[in-house]
Parts: C-alpha cells; sequence; structure tokens
C-alpha cells in the first residue's frame, strides 16, 4: 500500500467513526431525549467530520450527518408511486362502535381474546420513508394514497429521522410510515416569528407541518424543528411477528417511537388507555386527535386484508372536541375582499388543545342572534378535529340577567372601515359593504387575493407586504403591480411604531421576477385572481372554459351565464355585474396591455385518452363523478352515458348498478377501478 492509500484509508476511517459517533449521539438527544454530551461537544464533532469531507469531498455520502440541510431548492416534487398503498384509518367515536370493530375482527380470524395494540393517533402529515441496506433512499408524502410527493430533502433536515440505522439487524429493505408533527414549542415560536415579520400565523400545527415539507427550500424546514414518530412497518423479510415488538425493534434502529405504546387485552383495556389519553392529551408537546388500535399479530393483518380505504385489522378512535371557558371581552366585525362583514368575538385567552385561543368567528348576523350573544357572556368554546375553535354556547350573567340589565350585542348598520351602510346578502345570511372600489379592507384583501399561490401566485408578496406597498402609494390598481421596478420596491415601510418592514435587493429582485412570472399564469387562475364575488376557482375554471376569452365572459348576458352548467343566479348575476363597472372594464384593458392571459389555451388539453370512451358508474373515494368526469376530459378522453361496442373504459366504483356491470362483461369492455384510472393519466 502506498503512503498516500495508507493515509486516504485512515481518513475514510476516521470519517467512519465520527458519523457513526454522531449518528448514535444524535439518536441520544433527538430520539431518547437523553443526551450523553454537551451541545458544543456534539457541535465540534460534527465540525470536525466537516472539515474532513471537505478536504476529502470523494467521501461524502448523502446520508452523512452533515447532509441533513441540502442547499438545492426543489422547484417540482418528483411523483412517487407508493409500494404499497398509503390507507387511511376506519373511525370510531365511542365504545359501541369500538367493540363492534373488535369482535367483527376477532370473528373473522376466529379468536376470542386477541391482543391489540393501542398507540397515540398524531394530527400531523403521514410519511413513508424507505430504507434500503441501512440508509434513507427517499421519503414520500401519502397524496392520493396510491403516489405522493419525493420530499426526502425535507424530511432529512427532520434530525430524529435516522439517516443511517443503528446496529445490523434491519432488513435489506423495507418502508416505515409516520406522522410528521409540528410540536407545540416549535409551532408557537415560528408563529410568533411569523407574525414579527408581518406574515400571516398558521392556523394550526397540523397545516403548518404539512405546508413546511411542500416548501421548496430544505434550508426553510430545517427552520421549523419538525418531528416524526413512527407507527408502521412494511416489508417481505421482518424479522418480529408482532407489530409491538416490529416498533421496539425499530426503535433500536434508530427511529423514534412513542413510548405510550400499549399491549391491550380486551375492550376493558382499550377503554382505560382511551379515558386516559382523552384526559392527559393537554399535556403531551404535540397534538393527537385519537388512539389508533391494532391487531398485534401480522399474520392476522394479512388474513383480514383491507377494504379499498382502509386496513381491517386497525381502527381509529376519535376524541370528541374539548371544550374551555372564557369570557367575551368584545365582537369586532371584519370586513373581507367581497365586502362580506364578519362578527368576530375576542375573549380571555384559554389554553385548549394544545394552543392558546382568544378568539372566535360568530359567522354572521343569525349565528350571533342564534347564540343570544349578550355583553361579559361566559363562552363555551369547543375545538374539534378541525382545530378551528367555535362557540357552542354563552351563558349570561345570572344577576344582570335578573335584573334586566342584559344587553345584547347586535349587528352592526354600517362599515366599520369606510361607513357605508351596509347592504343584505342576496341569500339573507350575510352583510356586506357595497363600496367595491373605495373601502380599503376590500382593496387590500383583493390584492391579497390577487397574488395569492392560487391565483397569480406572487407569493413573495403575500403577507403584509401588500398592505404597505398600497399604504405607500407604489401600488395602485393591479395593473401597476406589473409597472413596479426594483428600485422603487426596496425601502423601509413602517408597520407600527416598534415595527419596520424592510425590502432589500434580493427581496425586491424576487418580487419582480415573480410578477413577471405570472404573466403565464392560464386564463382561469387569471379570472379567479380578478376576486369576482362568488367566483371560486371552480367556478372560474367553468367560465373560462365555456367563454374561452374575456370578450365573450363580458358580452355574456344574464342568461347565458345562467345556462352554464353549474353556475347558478346568484353568481351569474355578480359575474353580470362585475362587467358593468367602468372600473373593472378599465382594469382588464390595462391588465392586456401588461400581458395577463385573458384567454384559454387550447392545447392545455393533454392527449393522454385521446380516442377513448368513459362510462363513469358509481361512487369514489378520490374524486366525486364531476371531479372524474373532468380528469377524463383535461385528458383529451370522452365522457359518453351509457355503455355500447365503442366504450373503451367503465370507471367502476362503489355501488355501482350490476346490471352495468353485467353489460360491460357482456360487450368485454374492461372495467377499471378509479386507482386504475388515476394510474393511466399520470
Ligand atoms: S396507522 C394502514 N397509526 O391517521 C394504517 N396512523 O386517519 C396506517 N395516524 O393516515 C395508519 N397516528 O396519517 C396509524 N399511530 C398511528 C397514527 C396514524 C396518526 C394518521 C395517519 C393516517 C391517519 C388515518
Amino acid at each position: 500500500m502506498t503512503d498516500l492509500q495508507s493515509n486516504l484509508s485512515l481518513v475514510a476511517n476516521e470519517i467512519e467513526s465520527l458519523r457513526k459517533r454522531l449518528e448514535r449521539l444524535n439518536y441520544e438527544y433527538y430520539v431518547l431525549d437523553n443526551p450523553s454530551v454537551t451541545d458544543r461537544e456534539f457541535d465540534e464533532m460534527l465540525r470536525q467530520l466537516n472539515i474532513l469531507e471537505q478536504q476529502y469531498p470523494q467521501f461524502i455520502t448523502s446520508s452523512s450527518p452533515t447532509q441533513r440541510v441540502g442547499g438545492q431548492i426543489n422547484k417540482d416534487f418528483k411523483q412517487i408511486n407508493h409500494r404499497y398503498p398509503m390507507l387511511s384509518l376506519s373511525n370510531t367515536y365511542n365504545k359501541e362502535e369500538i367493540i363492534e370493530f373488535v369482535n367483527r375482527a376477532e370473528e373473522n380470524i376466529g379468536i376470542t381474546d386477541a391482543e391489540w395494540v393501542c398507540e397515540l393517533k398524531y394530527d400531523g402529515l403521514a410519511i413513508s420513508l424507505l430504507y434500503e441496506n441501512g440508509e434513507l433512499i427517499r421519503a414520500a408524502t401519502r397524496g392520493n394514497g396510491v403516489t405522493g410527493d419525493d420530499v426526502t430533502d425535507n424530511i432529512k433536515t427532520i434530525k430524529s429521522i435516522p439517516l443511517h440505522l443503528l446496529g445490523n439487524t434491519y432488513p435489506d429493505s423495507f418502508e416505515i410510515r409516520g406522522e410528521v408533527i409540528f410540536p407545540h414549542k416549535a409551532f408557537e415560536e415560528f408563529n410568533a416569528k411569523r407574525i414579527e415579520n408581518g406574515e400571516e400565523p398558521f392556523a394550526n400545527p397540523r397545516n403548518a407541518a404539512s405546508g413546511s415539507l411542500k416548501l421548496q427550500d430544505p434550508r426553510e424546514v430545517a427552520k421549523r424543528n419538525l418531528d416524526c414518530y413512527l407507527y408502521y412497518l412494511i416489508g417481505d423479510n421482518m424479522n418480529e411477528p408482532t407489530h409491538f415488538k416490529r416498533l421496539q425493534e425499530a426503535k433500536q434502529w434508530g427511529f423514534k417511537i412513542e413510548q405510550h405504546v400499549r399491549i391491550a387485552n380486551g375492550i376493558d383495556d382499550i377503554m382505560e388507555f382511551i379515558t386516559y389519553w382523552d384526559k392527559q392529551r393537554d399535556f403531551l408537546p404535540y397534538a393527537i386527535d385519537g388512539i389508533v388500535i391494532k391487531l398485534n399479530e401480522i399474520k392476522y393483518w394479512n388474513q383480514l386484508g383491507a377494504t379499498a380505504k382502509s386496513p381491517r385489522w386497525a381502527t381509529a378512535y376519535k376524541f370528541k372536541a374539548e371544550q374551555a371557558q372564557s369570557r367575551l371581552t368584545n365582537v369586532e366585525f371584519q370586513v373581507g375582499r367581497t365586502g362580506i362583514v364578519t362578527p368576530v368575538a375576542n375573549f380571555e385567552p384559554v389554553w385548549l388543545g394544545g394552543t392558546w385561543v382568544k378568539r372566535a368567528t360568530l359567522n354572521n348576523e343569525q349565528w350571533m342572534d342564534n347564540l343570544n350573544l349578550c355583553e361579559e357572556d361566559t363562552l363555551i368554546i369547543e375545538k374539534g378535529g378541525e382545530i378551528i375553535p367555535k362557540i357552542v354556547e354563552c351563558r349570561h350573567d345570572v344577576h344582570k340577567e335578573q335584573n334586566g340589565e342584559l344587553r345584547k350585542i347586535r349587528f352592526i348598520e354600517t362599515c366599520p372601515q369606510c361607513g357605508e351602510r351596509l347592504v343584505k346578502e342576496e341569500d339573507q345570511s350575510g352583510w356586506y359593504c357595497p363600496n367595491y372600489n373605495h373601502c380599503s379592507p376590500q382593496i387590500l384583501g383583493r390584492f391579497q387575493h390577487f397574488v395569492s399561490k392560487k391565483a397569480m401566485n406572487i407569493e413573495s408578496l403575500g403577507g403584509e407586504k401588500m398592505k404597505y406597498l398600497l399604504n405607500s402609494g407604489k401600488v395602485s390598481d393591479f395593473a401597476s403591480l406589473y409597472e413596479l421596478s426594483e428600485e422603487q420596491l426596496i425601502g423601509v415601510y413602517t408597520i407600527d411604531e416598534e415595527h419596520k418592514l424592510s425590502i432589500q435587493d434580493k427581496g425586491a429582485y424576487n418580487i419582480v421576477s415573480a410578477v413577471e412570472k405570472s404573466k403565464n399564469v392560464p386564463f382561469e387562475r387569471v379570472l379567479y385572481a380578478l376576486g369576482l364575488r362568488y367566483i371560486g376557482e371552480v367556478g372560474a375554471k367553468t367560465l373560462a372554459k365555456h367563454f374561452e376569452n374575456i370578450d365573450n365572459l363580458k358580452k355574456a348576458t344574464i342568461e347565458e351565464l345562467e345556462n352554464v352548467e353549474d353556475i347558478g343566479a346568484t353568481t351569474a348575476e355578480s359575474v353580470y355585474q362585475y362587467f358593468r363597472n367602468e372600473e373593472n372594464l378599465l382594469e382588464i384593458e390595462k391588465l392586456k396591455s401588461a400581458g395577463l392571459r385573458f384567454e384559454t389555451d387550447k392545447h392545455n388539453v393533454k392527449s393522454t385518452l385521446n380516442g377513448k370512451t368513459f362510462v363513469v358508474s358509481g361512487t369514489f373515494t378520490k374524486f366525486t363523478r364531476d371531479e372524474i368526469k373532468k380528469a377524463i376530459e383535461e385528458n383529451g378522453g370522452k365522457n359518453v352515458s351509457s355503455l355500447s361496442q365503442k366504450t373503451s373504459f367503465l370507471i367502476a366504483g362503489e355501488k355501482m348498478g350490476p346490471e352495468k356491470k353485467k353489460k360491460a362483461v357482456a360487450l368485454n369492455i374492461p372495467i377499471i377501478t378509479e386507482d386504475d384510472f388515476i394510474g393511466m393519466i399520470q
């Protein structure tokens, strides 16, 4: 061996040994929560490894501890076909339903005393990790259950997920699934920073976790301190015959497995676990929304199998909404981008379901009246599965009630922002401010909508930035966004006495480029971006497809609009009126000159299903029938209502009529599932 070779092999050994020690220390810190060295010692070791890898880049591997935060931006996430579909769980809501589930499963496997594993049901985002020869190969989101996004780079930033497994008892190839969560503490810190930067805070940890994994820059994900608990192993060569033992084994390999997993023998044990966690869940450092019970013996999993949506060997028990009490401080009336006025109750902050809550929507006048809300009422607030707090009851002060001193809270009559008299909505449920063009929150709301992701996607202007550009007069109408120069944008804008917003060179460059890029946004999204009352994403698509360009839409009569499928009278009236307003017409002309797209792109229809005709029958889990039909058309296929010799495929959903099936078989027409169809168009 030459000196050089022996030197290199020494370096390789040193790198290997540093990595092994760092992996073990990482595991102690992030998984076991029991570090054996100080943070400084850890950092120093990581620094040494980094120096060696810089000097000898031939030894860098993608699973080295230095490679958690990649510098690459992922523009589009690659689609990954799951080796095994990512199913969801059936839900139960009470003891009877659990008994029914347990009995049915036990009956089907022919025993009466199966062992069940009880786990927490983490409220985050499902993830599937593939390991080969002990290395993390890829990580995918659930997606539609069949295909998901490749989010490997983002997942690698989660320190409790091992890039390289410990020991050597793991199978050559296996998948492990779990939940990415945003722990309460990390979530609160993250939201506080967003507010400080003038950005909109996330509504709940689940949305924030899911949004984080879709970020294009792993460095941003790394800042968020996400975590991940694993709960399900799949592979052909697993050592252990029970789920519980598999989890314990996975823990030895370096995965974070919740310590509160228990084996239950019978319903009483299961119920005890549920009752305990229903009370204790507030003390966990992350959100759970129920518990999961799974048969322990894996051989029964295979015996029972799964329905199209969920396995028959596991179910979730969903907790009832949590409640808390607080005192009403005041009711605020907010004006949205379409002028709708929404009453919002502010109350003394209460700890509910793992976060502080201090406000809840009262929806509209009717809703507020039904509650009979009075000043200084005590409110009962509930946080359901959807995390948004809801007022379910209000209790009046007994003394005031007896003395006739109760003061009912009434809906306002004029706009709290511009003073205009409010008008009742068509469907009578809400009031709105008709001062469309000159009421400031409506203007701001429209701009925020215009730049939002699903509209023109100028996200660098999201959050509060728009407000300051409007206030400073640099932006006055949508078209003026397209005239902004970097020089104009650079500056420091005052938010309030203590906060300032600063747009520097890079920020200005990002904004101007995003504005430029938005000129390629298709017509249907431009139409959505304009923010016509009652026109959501779907409505905009329908109108764009039907009328093909803005001039046809402008000319349409109310009757013509109403004749479009799925466009009702209210929407038709709104569209018609929009084009009768001079300011709106002028705006459109200016945007046309700026280069925005105001006609559909005929080439947008894909040709994947060219020449194929489909009959759609039954109900589906991943699409509504209309959506599946739309997907057929968007991919160049044709929908027909009845089967004939010419039909290429019958897409069969649940509850499809038996006659249809018979006829398809007789005509020799292939019967496919919605998953087969998804496979076809991907
Ligand atoms: S097992 C085939 N275990 O709940 C069964 N899921 O509603 C795979 N979840 O999509 C799921 N905690 O994202 C399982 N301990 C746990 C879980 C859990 C949370 C999520 C998971 C799943 C959803 C089903």
